[in-house]
């Protein structure tokens, strides 16, 4: 029997998991079927009952995305230890009658780095903008990388400081405001995980902490030069990249979790790439 799997968000529309896990299916022979699914956004049990009537379908795995991470973490019977520090689940298994919580949104950005793009993370300076749930989902794949220093910077100084105490002793982790970053000198990528250009703002992030020889990474995609990759662009950097390659690498891993198979990312990330200019 064909298995059932699909993306719950609102809205939803805009998604591009169903295309991408339609062509991981096809490359690697696997029978199963990926739709798209507009969660209700009230009553608050709703969202739960939609995804456990899902599951109670035949569907064997569900991607979350926005407004429902939370609550689809906090619906699960398990979870693994990155899900917990980032409090949010991108991707639901359900098995054995249990509902298995993941988040493969910092190890898809990790790898699009690392692999993709090119750039071993051991022994470089990062530097990450923004606090909200997307850094957290990535501060433990990031730490694992082993750079020799990763700084979180937000305008909420706070929240990057709670965070940094959250996960404790784990690595050279600190946490700065705006501020205080032109003694910094320059880093060896630059991400901006900010929700900032989803509005078309810039985060108040000097210039001076681009190298040439650098990456700037901007977590949106497809929205050609942001006021950031301007920026990055601006001071010289040479290596600018937009989370395409994050989000089908994201996919990727949550398709070797159901299915066991990893399926070839770089021919999609190519035709999902919306250029710069
Ligand atoms: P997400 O889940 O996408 O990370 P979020 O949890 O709402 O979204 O977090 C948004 C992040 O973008 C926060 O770090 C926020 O900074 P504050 O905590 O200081 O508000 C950051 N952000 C949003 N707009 C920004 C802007 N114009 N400049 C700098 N940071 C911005």
């Amino acid at each position: 029997m064909t298995d059932k799997y699909a993306v719950i968000g609102n809205p939803i529309g805009h998604t591009k998991s169903p295309l991408i896990h339609g062509l991981f299916a096809k490359e690697t022979k696997q029978d199963m079927n990926y739709t798209a699914i507009e969660g209700p956004l009230e009553p608050e049990n709703a969202f739960e009952d939609t995804v456990r009537a899902f599951a109670a379908g035949g569907g064997k795995g569900i991607n979350i995305t926005a407004p429902f991470k939370l609550k689809a973490f906090a619906m699960a019977d398990e979870r693994s230890e990155r899900a917990t520090l980032a409090g949010a689940a991108n991707a639901l298994k359900f098995a054995n009658g249990r509902t298995f919580a993941e988040n493969f949104d910092g190890i898809g950005l990790l790898r699009d780095i690392e692999v993709n793009i090119g750039l071993p993370l051991q022994g470089k300076r990062v530097l990450v903008l923004g606090a909200g749930g997307a850094v957290r989902g990535a501060l433990l794949p990031f730490l694992a990388a082993q750079p020799a220093e990763l700084v979180i910077v937000n305008r909420n100084l706070c929240k990057a400081q709670d965070l940094v105490s959250e996960v404790g002793s784990k690595g050279p982790l600190r946490a700065l405001g705006y501020g205080e970053l032109e003694p910094m000198g320059q880093f060896d990528l630059v991400v901006n995980a900010t929700s900032a250009s989803l509005t078309g703002d810039l985060p108040p992030v000097p210039p001076s902490v681009f190298s040439p020889e650098g990456t700037a990474y901007e977590l949106a995609y497809g929205k050609k030069l942001t006021p950031f990759l301007r920026l990055a662009r601006n001071a010289g950097v040479q290596g600018i990249a937009d989370g395409v390659g994050m989000l089908v690498e994201q996919a990727a891993e949550a398709f070797e979790w159901w299915r066991g198979v990893r399926p070839q990312t770089r021919a999609i990330i190519d035709q999902l790439t919306v250029p710069f200019d």
